[in-house]
């Protein structure tokens, strides 16, 4: 095996002889609340990995520049090796978690706008909330790159929210990365699944996502399973 660059919490980066190119390795253990809570979910790693590079395929189509480059096998997905931003992208179409919380607000009410938030990406803080000057206070990125960031986020969520739809989905909310490739282009980095996405069934609301595991609400493996049967029409 290649050598191990680095291990997070749902996958692994492993190098390949071309320095430029990693393999992202996904697994099948889930964590929430900044790992305070953990476990597996059976065949995670699978379903992730062909849902992100379906995603990242398409998202490409649409002119979304992604480090996505080929996958490789059932849980390997070989992707462009980036700097990563050290920021989490939230985007917001209806009321649900942290939001929630925040502002006292019922989950399920959709947002008149689209809302996106900043955090700062430091697991040992738990990625703390924050704005554009501590992102150019602290030098996280530069103004353009923020806007280049901002811009992409909306791009991709105009795209996913009617990808999601025409599956009988409703997007709710979802975290992005972004990073610099080695020819210094930004792009879209990370993944796109249920672990960071909230889908919510558009006819019965029932959750198909991660939400499943926070909440211990049972039928997490199947809710996966729904989502990448609707994705990737396997
Ligand atoms: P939140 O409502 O808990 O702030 O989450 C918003 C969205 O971001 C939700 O779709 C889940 C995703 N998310 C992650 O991917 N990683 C995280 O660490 C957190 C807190 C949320």
């Amino acid at each position: 095996m290649s050598e191990k660059l680095y291990e997070g919490k749902a996958k692994v980066l492993y190098a390949t002889d071309d320095p430029q190119q990693v393999i992202q390795y996904f697994k099948d253990d889930a964590t929430a609340f900044n790992a305070q809570k953990r476990g597996t979910i059976v065949d995670k790693g699978v379903m992730n990995c062909a849902i992100s590079s379906k995603i990242f395929q398409e998202l490409e189509k649409v002119g979304v520049p992604t480090h996505f480059i080929s996958q490789k096998s059932e849980r390997e997905m070989l992707v462009k090796r980036l700097k990563i931003v050290p920021i989490e992208v939230v985007v917001r179409n209806v009321i649900a978690g942290s939001l929630a919380k925040r502002m006292g607000r019922p989950e399920g009410e959709s947002l008149p706008n689209t809302i996106v938030e900043l955090y700062y990406k430091d697991d040992a803080l738990g990625d703390p909330m924050i704005n554009d000057d501590h992102v150019f206070t602290f030098k996280l990125a530069t103004p353009d790159d923020l806007t280049a960031i901002r811009r992409m986020a909306v791009q991709v969520n105009n795209y996913l929210k009617s990808f999601f739809d025409r599956l009988g989905i409703r997007l709710v909310d979802f975290k992005l990365e972004f990073g610099r490739d080695v020819t210094g282009q930004l792009v879209l980095g990370d993944e796109i699944t249920p672990d960071g996405c909230r889908l919510w069934d558009k006819a019965t609301n029932e959750k198909m996502d991660k939400d499943r595991f926070r909440r211990d609400l049972g039928g997490v493996e199947e809710a996966y399973q729904k989502v990448y049967q609707l994705v990737t029409g396997a």
